[in-house]
């Protein structure tokens, strides 16, 4: 029996395709099924030969009807096309002739893909003869099947098994490219979403955007990156206060998830936790339901502040790289800005800290004056309000109005508690302190924006003021606001050398003022806002600098920090 076997540079199967093979013995698949009958009309079309496809490990068998139902291949056979590489032309019998190829199926699978014909007066091989007869053929019948097969000549089934090889070799590489390509463009596609996710999540870093708001942006987004079950987010935002948000059906409650945490703690949390094929393990019957996830940290050790956890991936997927790659970095992202948030706080509690004792330096020098400064504040706020300023700059103005006068720290404490009339170098003294104030601020990054206000306080809107001689417009709004309070305040309060002003008196000083002393919008926007401000005023208690640390820490870090 003579065989010819062709060579290629690109052969049909490799070893790892036939052990692909071997694998999926008894597996049934449409998909593979389908393909099978459009190579077998390929090969039909491609050599012109009544054709058939083997599935061996399957017992897959599929011919054009021109051929017998008990025509399969022999294991010797099989193992002959196997293990050829490339297309193969057997003989069997005298004059009955084999080519086939052995190509892969989706699903891993290697059939067998061939064709017969005969040369000359044939004759039935012995196995087809014993195959006949136990499918009821009478000798007749067997004869004229033989008969009926396309004579050829060698030669000639030489080139066609050669071009069939070939043909169906391209076939394959453009299967491959088209597979590759696709395989490209998704991963293309996953990568594209990937980086548009973080890159969403890193554009909502700002410190007022909640822990919470973060984490269920980055949930929603999540499930078209990694089709889980349940993904979900734990996460300590502060002290007393953690978030659970879930995504989807996840297999466990956050008690659950805790105690799974801790099932790991000698993990190496520099990279995720990856476990797969959990049924039948005892992690699967310890924690029923789940039958894969990633776990990967909030931020590292120390700062580590919660868990994302992704379980059960669909279709009986496995998680990899991609997924852990993917919530790792979303892990770090979460993590570095709850540890912003937190150094942020610590800042903010610094800076208040900072204020206050400044505060309570300058009432302990002067406590003539005490509350002086944070009624300026309020009322400055209040005239700000009217004025229709931002929230951002009221909370300027309010700060700045703290530290208006905190400039007096540098003047003789005997001028500032002098009961009687000041003497002229005495006042040029005390007029001393916005620049004072100025310069002692002035060295602290965080506060730069509130310097007009500390600065200018004391500038009249004709130009007569002190200490730059500004006028109108020159002058900084925040410190034409700050004058009006300043004097407001000024006027009302009791002092050692004098009852506080009654109202009527102060209002009509404001009216003949407007313009000269003070900003006439200023002027009006008190006249507008004059009830509250007598509130303000009237329900002022001395609370200290404790008003500060009711700023809201989204302004502490847009405006101080
Ligand atoms: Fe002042
Ligand atoms: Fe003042």
């Amino acid at each position: 029996m003579a065989t010819i076997s062709i060579e290629y540079s690109n052969p049909l199967a490799t070893q790892k395709d036939l052990a692909w093979g071997v694998e999926s013995i008894n597996r049934t698949s449409p998909e593979s099924d389908q393909v099978a009958s459009s190579l077998l009309e390929e090969m039909a079309a491609a050599t012109g030969l009544p054709s058939f496809v083997w599935i061996p490990c399957r017992r897959y068998w599929k011919s054009e009807t021109s051929l017998p139902t008990w025509l399969t291949l022999s294991p010797a056979l099989v193992d002959r096309f196997l293990y050829a590489n490339g297309s193969t032309l057997v003989d069997l019998g005298p004059s009955i002739r084999f080519l086939g190829f052995p190509v892969t199926l989706p699903t891993g699978e290697v059939a067998i893909l061939g064709s017969v014909a005969r040369e000359g007066a044939a004759s039935a091989p012995a196995e087809w003869i014993l195959a006949a007869t136990d499918a009821g053929w009478s000798q007749a019948e067997l004869t004229q099947f033989v008969d009926s097969l396309l004579c050829i000549p060698r030669p000639t089934l030489e080139r066609l098994c050669a071009l069939a090889g070939r043909h169906f070799s391209s076939m394959r590489t453009v299967d491959r490219l088209d597979d590759e390509l696709q395989q490209l463009t998704s991963q293309i596609e996953y990568t594209f979403e990937e980086i548009s996710l973080l890159h969403s999540l890193t554009q909502r870093l700002q410190l007022s955007r909640s822990p919470l708001e973060l984490a269920n942006h980055c949930l929603a987004r999540l499930h078209s990156l990694i089709p889980a079950a349940g993904n979900a987010i734990w996460m300590q935002v502060d002290h007393d206060r953690h978030h659970f948000s879930v995504e989807g059906h996840l297999p466990l409650d956050e008690f659950q998830l805790a105690r799974l945490t801790s099932r790991f703690e000698e993990h190496d949390w520099s990279r995720p936790l990856v476990k797969n094929n959990l049924a039948k393990t005892l992690l699967g019957a310890d924690f029923p339901g789940l039958q894969n996830f990633i776990l990967v940290p909030i931020g590292e050790a120390p700062f580590r502040r919660g868990w994302i956890v992704s379980c059960n991936l669909s279709d009986d997927k496995e998680y990899g790289s991609v997924e852990a790659s993917l919530l790792g970095s979303i892990g770090t992202i979460l993590g570095t800005h709850l540890r912003n948030i937190e150094l942020y706080r610590e800042h903010q509690s610094l800076v208040i800290s900072f204020v206050r004792s400044l505060v309570q330096t300058l009432d302990a020098k002067d406590p003539y004056t005490r509350g002086h400064s944070e009624r300026v504040a309020l009322i400055a706020r209040r005239l700000g309000q009217e004025l229709r300023l931002p929230a951002d700059d009221l909370e300027d103005i309010y700060m700045s109005s703290m530290l208006h006068d905190i400039g007096k720290i540098g003047v003789d404490d005997r001028i500032l508690r002098k009961p009687d009339q000041l003497t002229p170098e005495e006042f040029r003294a005390i007029q001393q302190h916005p620049m004072i104030g100025y310069r002692i601020l002035k060295q602290l990054k965080n506060l730069q924006h509130i310097l007009p206000g500390v600065r200018s306080h004391h500038e009249a809107f004709n130009g007569k003021g002190y200490p730059d001689c500004l006028k109108g417009e020159e002058i900084p709004l925040m410190a034409r606001i700050i004058a009006v309070a300043d004097s407001y305040d000024a006027m009302c309060s009791d002092r050692p050398y004098r009852k506080g002003m009654p109202l009527e008196r102060l209002e009509e000083i404001f009216r003949r003022g407007s313009g000269l002393q003070w900003d006439p919008n200023v002027i009006d926007a008190y006249f507008a806002a004059r009830e509250d401000i007598s509130e303000i005023c009237r329900a002022y208690s001395p609370t200290g600098a404790d008003l500060l640390a009711e700023l809201p820490i989204e302004t502490m870090a847009r405006r101080f920090l």
